[in-house]
């Protein structure tokens, strides 16, 4: 083929989870690559018979075009659950139902950012919204994690050295991939220095409902008076990823530009999965189930940190989560983590090198992540024990 792509093609590269996921492929292999939610926490049943009542009362709403901004029943409860559960959303706010929180997050880039601008992010950060702000040609600078959250002092230096950041990207509760958790005083923190610099937040929340340890902390979107967060949340993991929906609660004119990217690019979110969520929230127990997943969570993170705990070389180090769905483990300095997790895939269990977690080519890092919501309890024991005994062969 002789036809050139777009420079914006030239920092993308194929995701290395997906990779790594190609030898998940042997049913021998014990996943601890992917993201998914556990098999155990879709409420099958329920999805099947709320289903089965839109498309016998309301077949034409939900088989018909909508409007951009999302079902209207959907985007009220949202907003009220939003205010009364977490106390989000002021008068200037307004809220769009997206196609997953990746699309949110995708078109928050677009709105705001032009190529060359610097968009700051965490590092490591989420590589579906890192490969998204790529494509629109910004330069990624990343600011380290620590164990309660961004590095401050380094955030502030890289606002001082990027005059021209618009965005800063977080993923405050359960990062994904380092598991971390921002502490309160990190984010009012955050807050004042965006204020201070003329940055808006980009904060993305998918994991926040899947605490299963510790206290909730306020979201920076609940710090938010002058209106300079974009709040992103998501049904993927409290309800089912493949019915793609997502939300985005920002400042009416940021909305309203979102509403004109989104027109062209997909109209519109699939109405019946918009109606699935909001009939699932409404009509059903759904804060009872979101207590299920915690309780599913709990019991998968620890079987996979007693299992570390047991059988890892303490050389070894890692954070514990108090939510979400990944652990992240770092070898001493001097240890090949590339070569670890290639070996780690050779003996059958499938880890994901820190790597692809790293906004620019040049970061470096020693760690990998781990996923405990995908593996059956029989999975993570066996897996765990097998990393065990690499970790002690091969340091
Ligand atoms: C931090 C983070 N943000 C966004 C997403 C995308 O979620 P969605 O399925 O809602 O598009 C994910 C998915 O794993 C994620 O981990």
């Amino acid at each position: 083929m002789n036809a050139s792509f777009a420079s914006r093609m030239n920092g993308l590269q194929a995701s290395a989870i997906r990779e790594i996921l190609k030898f998940t492929a042997d049913p021998e292999v014990i996943s601890f690559a992917a993201g998914n939610p556990a098999p155990e926490a879709f409420p099958v049943d329920a999805v099947s018979e709320l289903t089965a009542k839109i498309l016998k009362d309301q077949p034409i709403t939900a088989l018909q075009y909508g409007v951009t901004e999302g079902y209207a029943p959907l985007r009220e409860l949202l907003k009220s659950d939003l205010k009364t559960r977490h106390g989000l959303g002021e008068s200037f706010d307004d809220l769009i139902i997206t196609s997953g929180a990746q699309q949110a997050i995708e078109l928050s880039c677009k709105v705001f950012c032009n190529p060359g601008d610097t968009l700051l992010c965490e590092n490591p950060s989420f590589i579906g919204s890192l490969n998204s702000f790529r494509s629109y040609e910004v330069n990624l600078c990343g600011v380290p994690v620590e164990s309660d959250g961004i590095n401050i002092d380094a955030l502030e230096e890289a606002m001082r050295q990027n005059p021209n950041a618009k965005l800063l990207y977080v993923i405050p509760n359960f990062q994904n991939p380092s598991g971390v958790t921002m502490s309160l005083e990190k984010r009012k923190a955050v807050y004042a220095l965006c204020v201070k610099y003329g940055v808006m937040i980009l904060e993305d929340n998918p994991y926040g409902e899947l605490r299963f340890a510790g206290e909730e902390v306020p979201s920076i979107k609940s710090l938010d008076t002058e209106g300079i967060v974009l709040y992103v949340g998501s049904f993927s993991k409290v309800l089912s990823p493949g019915l793609r929906v997502g939300y985005l609660l920002a400042p009416s004119e940021v909305i309203q530009k979102v509403v004109v990217c989104k027109q062209g690019s997909d109209v519109h979110s699939a109405m019946l999965s918009q109606m699935i969520c909001h009939s699932f929230m409404n009509d059903t127990d759904f804060i009872g189930h979101l207590a299920s997943l915690r309780a599913i969570y709990r019991h998968k993170s620890s079987l996979m940190i007693d299992g570390l705990r047991q059988y890892l070389n303490p050389a070894i180090t890692f954070d514990e989560p108090e939510g979400g769905l990944f652990l992240w483990c770092k070898l001493p300095d001097g240890v090949d983590m590339s070569a670890f997790c290639l070996n780690a895939v050779k003996n059958k269990v499938a880890v994901v090198p820190g790597s692809a977690f790293m906004p620019r080519d040049t970061d470096k890092t020693q760690c990998f992540r781990l996923n405990y919501s995908t593996p059956t309890d029989e999975q993570l024991k066996k897996g765990v024990k097998i990393l065990g005994e690499l970790s002690h062969s091969l340091l």
